[in-house]
């Protein structure tokens, strides 16, 4: 390259990026919703060519030339979803706001990811289940079901996508396998792939991370998307083991399902790689290409439903018959943490299985700890000395730091030769370990603290490791402060089956009360979360840390980005076994069969030993073989949903843009709709409020139940419900009186039962006055 040329170069990048940092500094990505399309059958693309023009036209109204609408256009939704999304400035953006085909603009707005026996502690197979009356072997492996997964991509060459076993393709499937410069293919059981960046490229205008082609990919580079999406649709994989550990067969929930792979999630900017722009072309295409379920494990703070792309975007799916479902997001024990909310959004909260990665802690005064880990053994087996982090402390070190094992504060002079005590908190636990591992500690113990209670996470750890209890935690700083010679050992990691209790909350698990509609309990149900085993990206380290060299096809995670997928697979036998039920019969039936006790056949506990509550697990923990088979629904349909919208305040024009036809509002009370649970967030005096029920089971006559909390009384009219038929629809009233005022939220519930059917709701009631 000559000199001058070089300078043109330079004049040039000189003159983009002044242009750049002038718009960018007044101009944001949002997306301006429409509504909903009305496409009739055989339509077309240039049917879709054509709404892109009208809202090409509809912009250029706005910011002056054809030209500059094409310009700030970055996507033209035009399949289902009616909306697009454009660099506009604020002004701009309130001025669309006002125009009367708008139903709302919003911000382009980011969300994060929310980071194979679990099957089995379902009963899903084994378990004193006869495979006959399984729901897995009824439901055929949820062959014929395709369920897309909204992520970071997949590794498509994962033995968990292998097609072999797998029928030829639905001639339904309208999708298709985005090819990129990896040589990413797909096959009979991964049967689609696309990306989608822009809305992600908008935010990130400028930054490095456009530079490279690593966009242009539905490949998972991050490991996130092919572990979700395995334990979705995943096929058999025997001998699958992370370390040894947890050896058996891997699989989805719905083994021989077709899966799909929506790439919406990018390497983190301010903590969010997903971003809503990107999530509403994805379902836009997804409900186009035949998907019959979409998960998705990521998520924001939850916010008003007109200014949430996600929940807008699973409004129009599920109009079309998909059954949605999200993670409920990580970030408990805070009550009213819950995300994900709308009602015709399945939301999954996480809980532990009862397999432990056990690498329990032995000290020389002859405690013992339980530990989780999925590291290596101590070199010898015999006792090894202790130090707290906070004494093996550089002396420049500020405590709070070292006592975090963060990076640069162990001394190796101190740390040399022994087991390093770490609290866990703000660095990441696997880079303590690695911290401990440079100090020449010869292993870690990493203690909880108070806030993470009793949940451990089993971590391929960089040397010998364990983690403990905050209580356990607590005694072992006791003992090493109590002796001189404070000595231990970290029994090497086995896999334990049969650990109880079980399940029990997680303490990351977003918690309720439903921070934007009281009245709707979320989340909806539990499932398991906590060190789940599924395929992996062959792009990245166990530890996701980019000095960590090893690489496997397999690995643990642990989040709601884990339980969602497991009801996503278990929502894929439902749909093959009941192809004409509606995604809220379907969630539904999850809902009123979920359990609330576990392995012990007591109440399920909570991360710090106390009883949960629904806020915690919703309904309860999913029973897949009891969902199959639930007797009675409670539905909801399209308008129903519309009455809900109405109810909050959304205007009759808001409403009908939204549903795509003319709709009238229905006056209803929020408490009468008819949801699988019951919730009033404040009550004085009483109420009387109804729900109806839909017969999808036998003939039979059932009989109300009421579990009654103290402070309350509760009555149920009528008290049976006689179903003569399938598609029957019955009503019943509950009516809720407080009897001793002054408490706090009170949980009780509701069975109906004709003696084989259990159809259970629990009922919350808050800030009881008299
Ligand atoms: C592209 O970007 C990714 C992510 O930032 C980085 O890991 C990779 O090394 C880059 N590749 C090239 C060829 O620059
Ligand atoms: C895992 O199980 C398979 C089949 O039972 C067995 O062949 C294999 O050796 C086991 N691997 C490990 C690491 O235990
Ligand atoms: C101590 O940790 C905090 C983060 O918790 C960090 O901001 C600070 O820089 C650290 N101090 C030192 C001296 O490393
Ligand atoms: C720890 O700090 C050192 C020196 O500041 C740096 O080179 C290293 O990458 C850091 N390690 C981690 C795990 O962040
Ligand atoms: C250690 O013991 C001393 C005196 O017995 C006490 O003041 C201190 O709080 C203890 N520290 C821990 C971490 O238990």
């Amino acid at each position: 390259m000559s000199s001058k040329n070089h300078s043109i170069f330079l004049l040039s990048l000189f003159i983009l990026s002044t242009a750049f940092f002038q718009s960018s500094a007044v101009k944001k990505s949002y997306i301006v919703y429409l509504g909903s399309h009305e496409h009739g059958e055989g339509v077309t693309e240039a049917d879709f060519d054509q709404v892109t023009k009208t809202h090409h036209e509809f912009l250029q109204s706005y910011v002056g030339s054809h030209e500059k609408a094409k310009e700030a256009m970055i996507y033209s939704y035009t399949k289902n979803i009616n909306g697009f999304a454009a660099f506009l400035e604020e002004k701009e953006a309130a001025d669309i706001a006002e125009h009367p085909n708008v139903v709302s603009v919003l911000l382009n707005r980011g969300r994060k990811l929310h980071t194979t026996h679990s099957w089995e502690f379902m009963s899903l197979e084994h378990n004193g289940v006869a495979p006959s009356h399984s729901l897995l072997t009824k439901a055929r492996y949820g062959e014929d079901v395709i369920i897309g997964n909204l992520d970071t991509g997949v590794w498509p060459e994962s033995p968990s996508f292998r097609d072999e076993g797998i029928g030829p393709i639905p001639s339904r499937w309208k999708g298709t396998c985005q090819s990129d410069h990896t040589g990413f293919r797909c096959n009979r059981k991964l049967i689609g792939a696309r990306y989608f960046n822009k809305g992600y490229a908008a935010y990130a205008a400028g930054s490095m991370v456009l530079q490279n082609g690593t966009l242009d990919t539905a490949r998972d580079n991050e490991g996130h998307g092919s572990h979700t999406l395995s334990t979705i649709g995943g096929n058999f994989v025997s001998g699958v083991n992370v370390f040894g550990l947890g050896n058996g067969t891997a699989k989805g929930g719905s083994p021989k399902a077709r899966v799909a792979a929506y790439k919406v999630c990018w390497p983190a900017i301010d903590h969010n790689g997903c971003f809503d722009a990107d999530i509403m072309a994805a379902f836009d295409m997804a409900i186009h290409d035949g998907v019959d379920v979409l998960s998705l494990s990521l998520g924001g703070d939850a916010s008003d439903y007109f200014d949430d792309g996600l929940s807008i975007a699973a409004f129009h799916a599920v109009k079309e018959g998909i059954t949605v479902l999200c993670s409920a997001g990580n970030s408990g024990p805070t009550p009213g943490t819950v995300s994900n909310v709308a009602p015709w959004i399945l939301t999954v909260a996480a809980s532990t299985i009862d397999r432990d990665f056990d690498a329990s802690v032995q000290l020389h005064n002859g405690q013992h700890f339980r530990g989780d880990s999925l590291s290596i053994a101590l070199p010898e087996n015999k006792l090894y000395p202790l130090i707290t982090a906070a004494e093996a402390r550089l002396a420049e070190a500020p405590v709070e730091n070292a006592t975090l094992c963060m990076n640069g504060t162990i001394d190796p002079e101190k740390a040399r030769g022994r087991i390093l005590v770490c609290l866990r908190g703000i660095s990441a636990r696997v880079e303590k370990s690695f911290v401990a591992l440079e100090a020449e500690a010869v292993g870690m113990i990493l203690c909880n603290d108070q806030s993470n209670g009793n949940e451990l996470i089993a971590d391929p750890h960089f040397l010998p490791a364990t983690q403990i209890t905050y209580a356990d935690g607590v005694a072992l700083f006791a003992y090493i402060n109590s002796t001189k010679n404070p000595l231990g050992y970290i029994h090497p990691p086995t896999t334990k089956l049969n650990i109880k209790p079980a399940p029990s909350m997680a303490a990351f698990s977003s918690r309720g009360p439903n921070p934007i509609t009281p009245e709707i309990l979320k989340p909806d149900v539990t499932a398991p979360g906590v060190n789940i085993i599924a395929a992996y990206s062959g792009a990245i380290s166990p530890t996701e840390l980019d000095f960590d060299k090893r690489r496997v096809p397999f690995i643990t995670m642990s989040g709601t980005s884990m339980s969602c997928p497991h009801v996503a697979g278990v929502v894929g036998l439902l749909k093959t076994l009941h192809p004409n039920w509606s995604p809220s019969a379907i969630k539904s039936a999850i809902m009123t069969t979920a359990r609330t006790r576990d392995n012990t056949h007591k109440p399920i506990l909570d991360d710090t030993n106390v009883k949960a509550t629904p806020f915690a697990y919703g309904s309860g923990h999913i029973r897949p073989n009891r969902a199959m088979d639930p007797g009675l629904v409670y539905e909801l349909n399209i308008n129903d949903y519309l009455n809900f919208l109405c109810f909050l305040g959304y205007n009759q024009a808001q409403i009908t843009m939204f549903s795509g036809t003319p709709y009238h509002c229905e006056d209803i009370n929020i408490l009468d709709f008819n949801y699988p649970t019951i919730t009033i967030p404040k009550l004085y005096g009483s109420v009387t409020l109804s729900r109806k029920l839909k017969n999808v089971g036998p003939p039979g006559t059932y009989t109300a139940s009421l579990r009654v909390p103290v402070g309350l009384s509760i009555s149920v009219q009528p008290k049976k419900l006689k179903f003569d038929k399938i598609g029957e629809e019955k009503s019943f009233s509950l009516t809720i009186e407080v009897t001793r005022s002054g408490m706090a939220t009170v949980f009780g519930g509701l069975t109906w039962s004709d003696g084989t059917h259990y159809v259970r709701s629990p009922i919350a009631v808050g800030g009881v006055k008299g």
